[in-house]
C-alpha cells in the first residue's frame, strides 16, 4: 500500500510553536516515527508539509494518479477555511483521515468547524502527535 501524510501551514514549526498546545516533538520526529511504522507494515509512505494551500491541493491531485490508497491530513488552519482542499479531497477516491494534534473542540469557536470533516472517513483530535500514529494504524488495518 501507499499512504500520503500531509501537514498544513505552520506545522513546520512543530516543537517550538506553542509547545503547551502542540508539544515538544518536531515534525521530523513525527514523520520518522510514521515512516518506521509504515515500513514495518510494508507500506510506502510520503510525508509532506506546506504553508501554501495550492501546494497541498497539488499533492492531493498527484495522489489520485500515483496509486496512493489513503491520505492522512492535518490541514491546520486551512481546516476551518478551505473549500478548495475539501474539493480536492472529494476528487480523491481513497480513504482520508483528518488529524488535529490539539482538541480543536476545546478551543476557540472558529476551530470547531471543519470543511475537511465532510470528506474524512475518520477524524482524530486531541491525542497529541500520537493521533498521526492512530490514523496510520487505521489505514494499515482498513486494508489488511
Ligand atoms: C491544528 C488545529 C488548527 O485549528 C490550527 O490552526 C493548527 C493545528 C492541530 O493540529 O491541532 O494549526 O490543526
Amino acid at each position: 500500500g501507499k499512504v500520503l501524510v500531509l501537514h498544513g501551514p505552520n506545522l513546520n514549526l512543530l516543537g517550538t510553536r506553542q509547545p503547551e498546545i502542540y508539544g515538544h516533538e518536531t515534525l521530523e520526529d513525527v514523520n520518522n516515527a510514521l515512516r518506521e511504522t509504515a515500513v514495518l507494515a510494508g507500506w510506502d509512505i510520503d510525508c509532506r508539509q506546506s504553508n501554501h494551500e495550492g501546494e497541498l491541493i497539488d499533492a492531493i491531485h498527484a495522489a489520485r494518479l500515483d496509486g496512493t490508497q489513503a491520505i492522512i491530513i492535518n490541514p491546520a488552519a486551512y481546516t476551518h477555511t478551505s473549500v478548495a482542499i475539501l474539493d480536492a479531497l472529494n476528487a480523491f477516491e481513497g480513504r482520508v483521515y483528518e488529524v488535529h494534534i490539539s482538541n480543536v473542540h476545546q478551543r476557540e469557536s472558529f476551530r470547531h468547524h471543519s470543511y475537511v470533516s465532510l470528506r474524512a472517513d475518520g477524524v482524530i483530535a486531541g491525542l497529541g502527535t500520537r493521533g498521526y500514529q492512530a490514523a496510520l494504524n487505521a489505514v494499515i488495518r482498513a486494508s489488511a
